[in-house]
């Protein structure tokens, strides 16, 4: 059973997600701390009503950003966390967090990465034109949403997509990839190689990729 501590910005329907995953069963994993660095994050509420504790952080009492990185490891440490999830958490993770927890960081991004990381990938890959869009989940480096990719999964980008109704469709699949992802970390079927992620025994067919709706 994978101890897990999750970092959230906003929202949290990713972090519902894990939450309801665990509650049906097909996550392994228990929640051990939330931390919100933003004290209105409704990822909050969700916590309180699934009875997980969670902590507010605010950068400003640490100083630096490093300072700040260095708190959320001491927290996440304290309660035996294993794996750190970013549902949803709007900030460039520092060393201190990285070192504490090396590849034991994972994020969600709301584009098919490399294409169009940091902030509003849904919007950039409408701007841009693309035909395919999607979501990846990666471990953390150093670098904004360069680590190593975990799972991919493909949506179409329509002609009168707009940010919203593309962000809609991306959020459907996010919300199957990331438990996932993190379903096969609490196997122990994730060998990471550089920059490689080798999912141990997956099928050929499915490799960390997911496509929807499926090519025919
Ligand atoms: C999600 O779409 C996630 O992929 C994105 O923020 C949203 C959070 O939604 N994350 C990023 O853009 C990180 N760079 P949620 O709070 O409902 O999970």
């Amino acid at each position: 059973m994978t101890k897990l501590g999750v970092l959230a910005s906003g929202r949290g329907s990713n972090f519902q997600a894990i939450i309801n995953a665990i509650n049906a069963g097909t996550l392994k994993a228990s929640l051990e701390l939330l931390i919100v660095d933003n004290p209105s994050a409704y990822a909050v509420e969700r916590a309180k009503k699934h009875g997980i504790p969670h902590l507010y952080m605010n950068p400003k009492d640490f100083g630096t950003q490093d300072g700040f990185f260095a708190g959320i490891a001491d927290g996440l440490k304290s309660r035996g966390v294993e794996l750190v999830v970013l549902a949803g958490f709007m900030r460039i993770v520092r060393k201190p967090l990285l070192d504490a927890f090396p590849m034991r960081v994972m994020n969600i991004h709301p584009a098919l990465l490399p294409s169009f990381p940091g902030l509003h990938g849904q919007r950039q890959a409408v701007d841009y034109g693309v035909r395919i869009s999607g979501c990846t989940v990666h471990f953390v480096d150093e670098g904004m949403d360069t680590g190593p990719v975990i799972i991919q999964a493909a949506v179409p980008v329509m002609p009168d997509d707009t940010e919203e109704s593309l962000s809609e469709r991306i959020l459907g699949l996010e919300h199957k990839i990331f438990p996932e992802a993190i379903r096969l970390f609490s196997e122990g079927r994730l060998e990471v190689s550089g920059r490689k992620v080798r999912i141990i025994n997956a099928s050929k067919a499915v490799h960390g990729v997911i496509v929807n709706p499926p090519l025919s």
